[in-house]
């Protein structure tokens, strides 16, 4: 049986990267899996979050999904603090997973940053309730960007300690689905940055909220060379910022790299980027615009997410049961 687990933080100013790179991958698995979508909400508060915001945020996630394509009947949608099985799991999760490989987390080096005794222990153990979202329904698939491969490595660790340790078959191996054009955009003010929602400039990226003139402005001040496009993707090799724009137009156009250079080879970026933002008007505006319609009634996205969690619940309980059985924790 498979079924597809992912997850977005609602720490704002979700981007371009986010759906490229996710949430535009979530609505095509519809047609062939189980799938369960969760706003992380527990997995935001690692990092300080306003709470009026955060419980925004919360629903604009939702309202993401919808807004790209998701569809609430067929798939779930919730929220991860509604549904305390996450919680516990990852407990135990945080018993079976070794220092050792939490040391080795390249997100948690980048987010806790110079200042490592000051983060929080939440963002430490970050990776172990990420397992935990994925395993406490068995899920077998996960669909991300690329930066959250090492972390769907270290769920794969975990489940395979823990059934070693108990000498069950409890929990599956998960494999990721990283797939398309984009599935690691950069930074527009910084090519060898990823695109990201805490970045502090608001030029590096293209939001959900953005509107025609904002993608127009932020790509015109997009950081590219000198030189105009090659012929032949060997070309943008050493070239970050025109790969970038490359690879997003491609995702977005549905083409590959090279086709956009069949159609682009010897433009400058002065014709390329206008290009560009007739695109990313035309295929990402909407879902933006749909986005905020979803978030005019609130009410409506939290019966969705209300809805969401009572069949995430279902599917959860019976595995949280079996977990405590195995572990040999009493049960209520
Ligand atoms: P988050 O909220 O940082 O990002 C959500 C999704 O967007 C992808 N993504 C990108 N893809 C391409 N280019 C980018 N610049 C870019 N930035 C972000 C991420 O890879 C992700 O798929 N740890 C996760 C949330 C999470 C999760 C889970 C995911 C918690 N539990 C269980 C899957 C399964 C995260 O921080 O995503």
């Amino acid at each position: 049986m498979s079924r597809i687990f992912s997850g977005v933080q609602p720490s704002g100013n979700l981007h371009l990267g986010n759906y490229l790179g996710a949430i535009r991958n979530f609505v095509g698995l519809q047609d062939d899996y189980e799938c369960i979508y969760c706003a992380v909400n527990m997995h935001a508060i690692t990092v300080w979050q306003d709470p009026e915001e955060l419980r925004n945020n919360t629903r604009e996630v939702a309202a993401a999904y919808i807004a790209a394509g998701v569809d609430p009947k067929r798939s779930i949608i919730f929220a991860q603090s509604t549904v305390p099985a996450h919680a516990e799991l990852a407990w135990i999760f945080n018993c079976v997973a070794r220092l050792g490989w939490m040391n080795r987390m390249t997100q948690f080096k980048e987010k806790a940053g110079k200042n490592r005794e000051n983060a929080s222990l939440g963002l430490y153990a970050y990776p172990s309730l990420m397992a935990a979202d994925i395993m406490v329904y068995k899920a077998t698939h996960v669909p991300v960007g690329e930066d959250q491969k090492q972390h769907l490595e270290l769920t794969r660790d975990i489940a395979q300690k823990f059934n070693n340790d108990y000498g069950t078959e409890t929990f599956p191996l998960v494999e990721p689905l990283i797939f398309g054009a984009a599935t690691r955009v950069m930074s527009l003010r910084d090519g060898s940055k990823k695109m990201s929602k805490s970045d502090p400039s608001d030029y590096s990226r293209i939001t959900f909220t953005d509107d025609r003139d904002s993608i127009a402005k932020k790509l015109r001040k997009a950081r590219t060379d000198a030189d105009p496009l090659p012929d032949a993707e060997e070309g943008l090799k050493d070239r970050p910022e025109a790969a970038n724009l490359v690879g997003i137009y491609a995702a977005l156009a549905n083409l590959t790299r090279q086709e956009v250079l069949n159609e682009f080879a010897g433009a400058a970026f002065s014709t390329f980027k206008p290009a560009l933002t007739d695109l990313a008007v035309e295929k990402f505006g909407p879902i933006g615009e749909e986005m905020k319609r979803l978030m005019a009634d609130p009410g409506h996205v939290d019966a969705i997410l209300r809805e969401g969690a009572e069949r995430a619940s279902a599917i959860a309980a019976p595995v949280i049961d079996e977990v405590k059985e195995v572990v040999g924790l009493i049960r209520p």
